[in-house]
């Protein structure tokens, strides 16, 4: 079906370009995983359950990858930690290689790629396989490199993803760490039944939410126009916010060529508040319930400074900042799940800014969709 993404391009299967079409399948990817793996309020791995013993017995993991990937990872360590109380290690693939290691047999090592073609990851997981790790690939495409190292591999299915920026890839990677996580939590007994029974029932409203994000796109696209000359962004939040942020911060520079930084909020006075001046363009996610006292005081700090500040916050609360502030609002679910329409708005707003500069969103310069070269 032909979707209205109002920018005049070459059309793509009916979109102006890949990007949207990919933004647009998200929920459908998303509910694609849901059926296969939670069974029964479940979540089923397969394998034989060899998979569930392995999170059970492991009290070292490791996540390596890139870019996007990394950043699905980086979450998946805060959700480990969360729901088992293990501490992850996270790395970029390309510091992983050269630098000194400490996993061996006790670690579980999970190498995360759209591709699985990725050099930098492929060789990570390959150093980790020689040191002895027990490895677990997150893929999307099916009989990959990386899927022929790993002693385990789990397939996002969601689909060819042809722009270079990546976004179903990093949802429904995002969406395989909220599952093992989960499922850690419960065979390692650091969660309860009812907990884990409340958190599947919490994924099935993740596409739901996705989807009415996407059809506020028009309200997004508003405020992407904004930015279209600004140089520099700022994307600052606390918690998994900031974890969300750094994905939103890759977007919004990968394919407009903004230089956006994600900041911790409670980072800023330690050295880059130096960089607000006056009309600096920023994006203060606050969706965290526990942390958004503190995240307000510091948009105060930068407004104080002459920041553009831009909100995204629930709904439920949008009432309370919009005299103040232009609010991106999102669906209201419960803060550890915010992160799948925080994404997804962001994912809009930097499709847009692309777009109405009049670049290549599918195609950003100097960038290749798989990098086989280190
Ligand atoms: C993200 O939008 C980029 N396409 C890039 O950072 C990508 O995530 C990275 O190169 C990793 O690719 P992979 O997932 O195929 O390994």
């Amino acid at each position: 079906t032909k979707v209205d993404w109002d920018v005049s391009a070459p059309g793509k299967q009916g979109y102006p370009y890949f990007m949207a079409k990919e933004i647009d399948e998200q929920p459908t990817c998303i509910r694609r995983i849901l059926s296969n793996y939670l069974v029964n309020n479940d979540i089923e791995f397969g394998f034989g359950g060899t998979l569930d013993d392995a999170l059970k017995n492991f009290n070292r993991i490791c996540i390596v990858a890139c870019g996007t990937a990394l950043h699905a990872g980086i979450m998946g360590a805060q959700l480990f930690k969360k729901w088992t109380g293990i501490n992850v290690d996270t790395e970029m693939a390309s510091e992983f290689i050269y630098s000194d290691t400490t996993v061996g047999p006790d670690t579980l090592f999970i190498a995360v790629s759209q591709s699985g073609e990725t050099i930098d990851t492929l060789e990570a997981l390959r150093k980790a396989k020689e040191a002895g790790a027990l490895c677990l690939a997150i893929l999307n495409v099916r009989g990959s490199s990386i899927s022929r190292v790993a002693d385990y591999t789990l397939y996002t299915d969601a689909g060819p993803e042809i722009a270079v920026a990546s976004t179903k890839a990093y949802t429904t990677q995002m969406l395989m760490f909220y599952m093992l996580a989960l499922k850690s939590g419960l065979v390692r007994g650091t969660i309860t039944e009812e907990y884990f029974e409340e958190a599947t029932s919490n994924l099935r409203k993740i596409p739901d939410a996705m989807a009415e994000v996407i059809g506020q796109k028009d309200a997004i696209h508003k405020l992407a126009k904004e930015v279209i000359t600004a140089s520099d962004l700022f994307m600052i939040g606390r918690g998994l916010d900031y974890t969300v942020l750094m994905e939103g911060a890759l977007k919004l520079k990968e394919i407009s060529y903004i230089h956006s930084e994600a900041y911790a909020a409670g980072e800023l006075k330690h050295g880059p508040i130096a960089l607000i001046s006056e009309g600096t363009p920023v994006i203060a996610a606050v969706t965290q319930t526990h942390l958004i006292s503190k995240a307000l005081s510091n948009v105060k700090e930068i407004r104080a400074r002459g920041a553009n500040v831009v909100l995204i916050a629930k709904n439920e609360l949008k009432a309370d900042f919009s005299d103040e502030y232009h609010v991106i609002g999102l669906p209201d679910l419960d803060d550890e799940y915010m992160s799948f329409p925080e994404i997804v708005a962001l994912q809009i707003y930097s499709y847009y800014v692309s777009a109405d500069k009049g670049l290549d969103v599918d195609k950003p310069r100097n960038l290749a969709k798989v990098v086989t070269v280190e």
